[in-house]
């Protein structure tokens, strides 16, 4: 199988029996008292999403035991919302709050083996975070993007390498790959049901991305540039590498493989004085090994046409992957190639449409709550689990890394 498809990615392997199991390398298990601590490292919208969807896991008792951030508001803050929605699984006293560049060390040392930290950091901090978690032997969910360029990503790759020699697992926030409905797309498209795949299309259009405005004069160029991480390429890799990352993603693994190769355009006319490193459109042809073909479309223009959506035709039929967003993919085949287009979120119902062969029934679970879901039945199970090799390689598509 191509490594497109690897990690804990398919229903055959959630329910694979641990290849490890019973073999030399160590278990590593959540604390005796069975609750799994967590450490937060990077407390912005995703990482606090992220505490809550863990806090949520019903397979056994979570709890967040200390924070990291380089910004005191940020970690005060959202230290208060998530203990308002989660009063009895928050217990992160002054000494566990930990601020600066180095943070992420003295909030990983309040864990103990076997517990999990988060990584929702901007992705430029991840492989020095992740090395860290590996030494302490800690479970990791990091969030995508993982890498800002090659050598951050085969740095990621060597890591991945430790971290599965060391029974850790490793969740990375591609979370379209736990949606059970997208899975059930997969069945039938490697079933057959829309032929051969001949052509997919992706796009990421909508309102302005990745801004820069002027540097306030209150702090330095580093913290500047570090809350601005999509703004500038060594922080993210841009908003091509961060946003785009999901839709090349799904369609490669629809598809059940990775690109041979890429043929880019871009262009940037309305950014006005942002000072970003990012283009507002970008254009890239992917070309897999047999010839078939995947276009992408990215664009952050405001008061422009929005479609935020990614379409698989086959020489039988079509497949919708993602509808509008992330979530609910409301994933379908339909028997032509004519395909109702969802442009935001009020037009979510035409997706009901009366020419589908197929649609995955609704309501769908969130994909971030499933994706914690599959990671601490693997922790709590001892299944294998490590999803960076095939991340590493999602990232390679998504920044063109060579
Ligand atoms: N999977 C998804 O759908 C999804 C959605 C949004 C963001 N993300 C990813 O999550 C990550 C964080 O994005 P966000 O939107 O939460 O950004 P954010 O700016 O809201 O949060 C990042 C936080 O990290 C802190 N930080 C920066 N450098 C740090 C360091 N060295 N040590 C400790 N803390 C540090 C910042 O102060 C901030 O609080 C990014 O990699 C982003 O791509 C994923």
């Amino acid at each position: 199988m191509s490594e497109v498809n690897s990690g804990a990615n398919s229903r055959r392997e959630f329910m694979a029996k641990s290849a490890l199991a019973g073999v030399a390398l160590p278990h590593v298990h959540a604390a005796e008292n069975n609750t799994v601590q967590i450490a937060l490292i990077g407390c912005g919208g995703r990482g606090t999403g992220a505490a809550v969807d863990a806090l949520q896991v019903k397979t056994g008792p979570m709890k967040v035991v200390s924070m990291a951030d380089i910004v005191p508001a940020k970690l005060n803050d959202n230290l208060d919302k998530l203990k308002t929605q989660f009063p009895n699984q928050v217990d992160v006293p002054p000494e566990r709050r930990a601020l600066g560049f180095e943070a992420y060390k003295q909030a990983m040392d309040c864990l103990k083996r076997g517990d999990v930290v988060i990584l929702a950091t901007p992705p430029v901090f991840r492989w020095v975070h992740f090395r860290y978690a590996i030494e302490k032997g800690l479970h990791v969910f990091m969030e995508k993007a993982i890498s800002v360029d090659g050598p951050t990503t085969r740095r990621m790759i060597e890591l991945g390498e430790q971290a599965r020699q060391k029974n850790l697992k490793v969740g990375v926030g591609l979370m379209v790959r736990h949606c059970r409905g997208r899975m059930a797309l997969l069945e039938r498209i490697r079933g057959g049901q829309i032929g051969d795949i001949i052509a997919m299309r992706a796009y990421r259009m909508g309102r302005a991305g990745g801004t820069a405005p002027r540097k306030p004069d209150n702090i330095s160029e580093v913290m500047y540039q570090v809350q601005r991480f999509h703004a500038f390429l060594w922080g993210s890799g841009g908003v091509f590498n961060d946003y785009n990352i999901h839709q090349i993603d799904e369609c490669c693994w629809m598809k059940g493989e990775w690109p041979v190769e890429a043929h880019g355009i871009g262009a940037r006319h309305y950014r006005r004085d942002s000072l970003d490193q990012n283009f507002d459109t970008y254009s890239i042809e992917y070309t897999y090994s047999d010839g078939t073909k995947l276009f992408f479309g990215g664009r952050y223009i405001p008061g422009c046409r929005e479609e935020f959506a990614s379409y698989a035709h086959g020489t039988k039929g079509s497949a919708v992957i993602s509808t509008f967003m992330h979530t609910p993919g409301i994933p379908r085949i339909y028997k032509g190639h004519v395909i109702p287009r969802v442009e935001n979120k009020t037009e979510l119902h035409k997706a009901q449409d009366p020419n589908a062969a197929w649609t995955y029934p609704q309501p769908e679970v969130s994909p971030y709550q499933l994706e914690w879901d599959d990671l601490m039945d693997a922790i709590r199970n001892d299944k294998p689990y490590n999803e960076v090799s095939t991340r590493c390689s999602t990232t390679r598509m998504s920044s063109l890394q060579t």
